[in-house]
């Protein structure tokens, strides 16, 4: 079964509850978890009050992103993915700087766990480096860095990648429609939120989905929102709006 339908998630916006303080974020939870295809834990939340969030998820059926991008020796990758904590776990990341074996590693950490295993996703270069960051580390550009980091960890068993809206429509080109493709750096009108945004690269939920996203990673223009519930309805009314646009991301069947 390909991997969206193993997800069978309700729409593509997934709420980034990066919130230490427990309150605000169970309130949040509760209350906007629903509305959302997945909610994300990433090692904020996950370290102040992750069994509670996880919980909540079990009892709301709420798909988790478990995201604390792991990064280490195959071994401990193998025995890392046989101990998560919660059914309620749909997808996870890990850095495809690890290499071959550490995603081949987790893949069959997965595959051991049962029928319906969590997504494994690799993030390929992190949304907030700059071209001049990327070159410092031996890449000739991003889009290099994307393309061989991508093609690693596709090659060894990732379900999909994490990368910055502007590299889908060429990921897209490289590998097809079936990875699973995970966009941050979305801002409701493809503009940073304001001084000292760190997505140095941010689109609109309707342009990465145009090309070719399948998971909007939204955090702080909700969380940080006068109105949270209103910014989530808004984002969800766009993206209804596109997904309902005949020529969005063709030939996805999977
Ligand atoms: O607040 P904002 O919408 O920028 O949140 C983006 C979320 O996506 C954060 O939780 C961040 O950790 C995560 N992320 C990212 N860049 C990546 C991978 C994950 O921003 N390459």
């Amino acid at each position: 079964m390909g991997i969206r339908k193993r997800l069978g998630l309700k729409n593509p916006l997934c709420l980034a509850l990066d919130l230490s303080e427990r309150r605000q974020g169970m309130a949040l939870l509760q209350e906007l978890g629903p509305l959302c295809g997945m909610v994300k834990c990433g090692p904020v939340p996950f370290l102040s009050w992750g069994g509670e969030f996880l919980e909540i998820c079990e009892q709301l059926e709420l798909s988790v992103f478990l995201d604390l991008k792991w990064h280490d020796i195959p071994n401990t990758i193998l025995e890392t993915l046989s101990r998560l904590p919660s059914p309620a776990i749909r997808m996870v990341t890990l850095h495809a700087q690890g290499g071959a074996a550490m995603i081949a590693a987790a893949r069959r950490s997965l595959d051991d766990s049962g029928p319906n295993p969590p997504a494994l996703i690799a993030v390929t270069l992190l949304t907030h480096l700059t071209e001049e960051e990327v070159r410092d580390m031996g890449y000739r550009s991003r889009e290099d860095g994307v393309a061989r980091l991508g093609s690693v960890a596709l090659s060894s068993g990732a379900d999909g990648l994490v990368m910055s809206p502007g590299e889908l429509s060429r990921s897209r080109e490289l590998w097809g429609q079936e990875p699973f493709f995970v966009t941050p750096g979305i801002r409701p009108e493809g503009r940073p939120t304001g001084a000292g945004d760190d997505q140095l690269n941010a689109q609109s939920p309707q342009n990465a989905l145009a090309s070719g996203s399948d998971l909007l990673v939204v955090g702080r223009p909700i969380i940080a929102a006068v109105d949270p519930k209103q910014a989530t309805l808004s984002l969800l009314a766009g993206i209804n709006k596109q997904t309902q646009e005949p020529s969005r991301h063709k030939g996805v069947t999977s």
